[in-house]
């Protein structure tokens, strides 16, 4: 039997994803040492391996089929628009992509003015705005602390996303257009679909009866 193997984005969505594997049975001791800097784990019984890596590269590791199988948020899912099957929504880390900024920037958007936008997600404001709005915008990519956008002038809104609305709301901003909800989702490689198939569909039927 050959290693199937995980790939998960790091931080909070990776603790939750091990507390999910935990309850159907599957578990990595080694991992819960966190002051391991180690990037690969084991479990020799059950044949599994499992890789920390940063969200967005999860798609990436998923497409070329260094990972059987991948945890990752939808936004980055649909940002990085990589080939893989998204097989469960793992319903945690919920939370919605929106368009935001100061009270006054939502006339800016009923009327179709040229704007700029500062994201982290420039493919999904893309999308957002030209084929479902039609707004012609000027896309500014940002790597973090997008808020600061239309703070500082960079911007007059922002592609981001919102969970519980305490970054915009100690920022004076508010959420003008909802995008879409997001949540973790589990991605799997479309080769190890078919090769690994009833292994990989008795985890998604036991992560189901979880969920
Ligand atoms: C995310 C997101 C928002 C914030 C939303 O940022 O980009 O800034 O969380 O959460 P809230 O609605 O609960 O306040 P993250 O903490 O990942 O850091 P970043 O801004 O550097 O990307």
């Amino acid at each position: 039997m050959r290693y199937l193997t995980f790939a998960l984005g790091k931080g909070r969505l990776a603790n939750k994803t091990l507390e999910l594997l935990e309850k159907i049975g599957i578990t990595c001791e080694e991992m819960k040492d966190k002051d391991s800097r180690k990037l690969i784990f084991v479990n020799e019984d059950l044949k599994l391996k499992f890789f920390l890596a940063k969200g967005p590269d999860v798609p990436t590791y998923v497409e070329y089929g260094a990972a059987d199988i991948g945890v990752v948020g939808k936004d980055t899912i649909m940002e990085e628009n990589r080939r893989a099957y998204e097989v469960l929504d793992l319903g945690f880390g919920k939370c919605r992509m929106c368009v935001c900024g100061p009270a006054s920037a939502k006339e800016l958007l009923q009327h179709h003015d040229m704007i700029r936008v500062a994201t982290k997600y420039p493919k999904i404001a893309k999308d957002y705005f030209y084929n479902q709005k039609h707004q012609t915008v000027d896309i500014i990519k940002l790597n973090g602390s997008v808020e600061l956008g239309p703070i500082v002038g960079l911007s007059d809104v922002i592609v981001d996303i919102v969970e519980t609305g305490s970054t915009l709301r100690e920022n004076g901003l508010d959420v003008l257009e909802e995008i879409c909800p997001l949540s973790a989702r589990m991605i799997v490689n479309q080769v190890s679909m078919k090769m690994e198939a009833e292994r990989i569909k008795n985890i998604l039927q036991r992560l189901k009866e979880e969920l």
